[in-house]
């Protein structure tokens, strides 16, 4: 278990063998955890029935409903309850007085538009956590396929949901920290996918922290924007290789369950937004793991550059708050975030995330437009000889290609 111990950080999403327990065949959470939940329908689950079970999911159409937004966001925000106020000037609003369940299509789409133009939006006093799990699945395939998690807990069945479940024990700050000087995990959720998610949700369900658990957000764009002219066209010719084998590992360290195999997927260091006509860097600590076309120390160090100066960028950042009827909706191609532990005794943390694929990562809107999936499919049947070549070889081959084309508007 000392490895895993390292792994730390990432637990609130993993099984624990030794710790949690088996109910009717499958791995949950404690009985004493169980016993203390407000919504115990939603604890989390590992239902090894379902080792294997899902698939990668391949190339696909992605229909962002943010282009059929109203900037205006009357539909969405006219009604005389709703309340919109910004977090900062550049990143994040807080809304008050829409209840998100109820929406129209049309003002889905707004929504869509106003995560996308902001970043991060905080809506508070919402009801999904009282709705069925059909019902909400429903609400959310709107904005794109469902995301099923390779190893998080799930409600039982309910496997497009992934849950966050900080366990109310003393001493679980004291595992985090271990290891590791602070709690902080930067990542843009599994940016691992071939079409990682773009519209994401994550509800709290019950927090018995008094003031603290934030969620914090550092803005891409922002990010990319500051980079000199130089080092923004030297970053938009390189792709770099985003990696689950890490929390897989931690899965399997912590004995959960795999719900589908591990996965490496190629992504450009720098992404152009499809709805917002925007740049952002494309990097992660928790998952980018090389630069492709790049020799091992000219990768490392770029990498260490780059996340050293997104995980800095405390100008570009947003604290987002929770009560237990809160909602956070963010842009995952956008903003990366992290989880806060900031307390140390017995409060439970539970909450829950519904994550919608978003389009292929591309450098440019000339990429975008070109963009086919069986284009896509054929891409990837040299994914693994991609991964094998020299960094001259990747570059004559494809990095070439990939920096003209980043290139063109
Ligand atoms: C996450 O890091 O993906 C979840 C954020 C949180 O638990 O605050």
């Amino acid at each position: 278990m000392s490895h895993a111990l390292s792994l730390y950080t990432d637990s609130d999403i993993h099984f624990r063998e030794g710790e949690d327990t088996v109910r009717n065949g499958v791995k949950s959470i404690s009985d004493q955890n169980y016993a203390r939940l407000k919504y115990p329908h939603w604890a989390p689950t590992w239902d090894p029935k379902h080792e294997g079970a899902f698939e990668n999911p391949g190339p696909f159409v992605h229909h962002d409903r943010g282009y059929f937004g109203d900037p205006s966001f009357d539909r969405l925000l006219g009604g005389k309850e709703a309340k919109r106020t910004p977090i900062t000037p550049k990143l994040g609003d807080v809304i008050e007085g829409v209840q998100l369940s109820k929406l129209t299509s049309q003002q889905k789409d707004d929504l869509a538009l106003l995560v996308e133009q902001r970043g991060v939006v905080v809506f508070r006093d919402q009801d999904f956590k009282e709705l069925p799990f059909d019902s909400i699945i429903e609400w959310g395939n709107y904005f794109g396929p469902l995301h099923v998690h390779a190893t998080s807990g799930a409600p039982l069945g309910q496997s497009e949901f992934h849950i966050t479940f900080r366990r109310g024990e003393k001493g679980e700050a004291k595992k985090t920290l271990a290891n590791k000087l602070n709690s902080i995990g930067w990542h843009s959720d599994v940016s691992y996918e071939l079409q990682p998610p773009g519209i994401t949700l994550f509800g709290m369900l019950q927090t018995d922290i008094n003031g603290g658990g934030d969620t914090q957000f550092i803005d891409m764009f922002e990010a990319y924007d500051r980079l000199s002219p130089q080092m923004q066209a030297f970053c938009e010719t390189l792709q770099v290789l985003n990696s689950s084998a890490q929390q897989a590992e931690a899965a399997r360290l912590f004995g959960g369950v795999q719900r589908k195999t591990e996965i490496e997927s190629i992504h450009p260091l720098v992404i152009y937004h499809p709805v917002i006509k925007r740049k952002a860097l494309y990097v992660n600590q928790s998952f980018s793991t090389r630069i492709l076309g790049l020799k091992q120390e000219e990768s490392d160090l770029l990498l260490k550059f780059l996340i050293r100066h997104t995980e800095t960028l405390l100008d570009g950042h947003l604290r987002a708050n929770w009560d237990e009827n809160t909602v956070v909706l963010w842009d995952n191609r956008r903003v990366i975030h992290t989880a806060t532990v900031d307390w140390d005794n017995e409060a439970l943390r539970h909450a829950f995330r519904l994550t919608t694929l978003g389009n292929r990562p591309v450098g440019s809107e000339a990429e975008f437009n070109d963009w086919t999936p069986e284009k896509e499919l054929e891409e990837l049947k040299h994914l693994d000889e991609k991964l094998q070549m020299t960094p001259a070889d990747y570059y004559e081959n494809y990095g070439k290609k990939f920096a003209e084309y980043s290139k063109r508007k």
